[in-house]
């Protein structure tokens, strides 16, 4: 049992609104406990050149309100490979670190679950993507704060959406996954949602526009970037095709929904999560997702995270047939 003296602590994939919450709580939290707290800039890539710094309780002042990640991020193709991998584990024995907090998604989760079976380094993490699809957690920071961006860009496309008596396919992020469009597109009051995880929803959408000529005068779609009939572009060309008669555009959010002052609700989860992971270190554990499941955080082995894939509430899915 290693004693942990110095951890690191870093950011890795898309940024996500809160994560400058989580650094904030694992800096804190470890020097209460007497650690040493080193960021390593700009995840992976960071890591493999050697940009880690020792940081201070000022180092993370003033920044829980700041969307984005003081410690940048990068997405490190070097360190899909033993050698980057290699690189890494030498620069973090260089400065004296113990075991590593990576701040991502799935994919940073999988690298670190790699290089932890490679060297003897634990790993611990902490769910950071706005996508939500990580196995084994309710929320993952960023989340909330981008379904809140979203409802907010959407709001303002239904105003004019009703002006013009317009359809609009509205496409949102996500990667493969429906979480941000399912809980976005029921918040905005959405008429049509399209989701990668339910096939043939698209037939959903033709039955609506027969029926829409007897009934609403504008609509929303909310589209899954992931959506596996294509991205809101595609579905509304060929809608316009279908429906030749219909006002039909699209609008594609994009990297608007990663940025913003995180939500309280995100900034709190951040919170709990970095605090728990330092003392999930200290309590010598490793290779686990610090997760959060009907309010009480749990720990979750990141194989699992990794390799399970996270289903969608089709309650919620049932929901929208209902009130739309
Ligand atoms: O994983 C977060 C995310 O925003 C996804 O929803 C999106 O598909 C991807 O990152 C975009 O990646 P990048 O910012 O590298 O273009």
């Amino acid at each position: 049992m290693k004693e942990i003296k110095k951890i690191g602590v870093l950011t890795s994939g898309g940024d996500a609104p809160g994560m400058n919450a989580a650094v904030r709580a694992v800096v804190r939290t470890g020097i209460y406990n007497g650690l040493e707290v080193y960021g390593i800039r700009r995840g992976y890539q960071g890591m493999i050149e050697g940009e880690i710094v020792l940081l201070d309780t000022d180092s993370v002042s003033g920044i829980i309100h700041l969307g984005g990640t003081i410690l940048q991020t990068a997405r490190c193709k070097e360190f899909f490979s033993f050698e980057g991998r290699k690189k890494a584990y030498e620069q973090l024995m260089l400065s004296g670190i113990d075991a590593v907090i990576i701040i991502g998604g799935d994919g940073s989760f999988t690298g670190a679950g790699i290089m932890s079976k490679e060297f003897d380094i634990p790993f611990i993490g902490i769910p950071g993507t706005i996508d939500n699809d990580l196995y084994g957690t309710d929320y993952t920071i960023g989340f909330d704060t981008a379904l809140n961006t979203v409802v907010q860009a959407v709001d303002k496309i239904h105003d004019t959406a009703t002006s013009h008596g317009r359809i609009f396919f509205v496409e949102v992020m996500g990667k493969e996954a429906g979480f941000v469009a399912l809980q976005s597109g029921i918040a905005c009051g959405a008429e049509g949602i399209l989701i990668p995880e339910e096939k043939g929803d698209l037939n959903k959408i033709r039955k609506y526009l027969t029926d829409r000529a007897r009934r609403k005068k504008s609509s929303i779609i909310m589209v899954a970037e992931g959506e596996d009939e294509g991205g809101a572009i595609s579905i509304a060309n060929k809608m316009k095709e279908e429906f030749p008669d219909f006002d039909i555009r699209t609008t594609i959010l994009g990297h608007v929904q990663r940025g913003g002052s995180p939500s309280a609700f995100d900034r709190i989860i951040a919170s709990r999560m970095g605090k728990d992971a330092v003392e999930a270190l200290m309590d010598n554990q490793k290779s686990i997702m610090i997760g959060v499941v009907n309010g009480e955080i749990v720990h979750v082995p990141l194989s699992k995270t990794v390799k399970l894939h996270k289903m969608v509430n089709m309650e919620l899915l049932e929901m929208v047939d209902i009130l739309s």
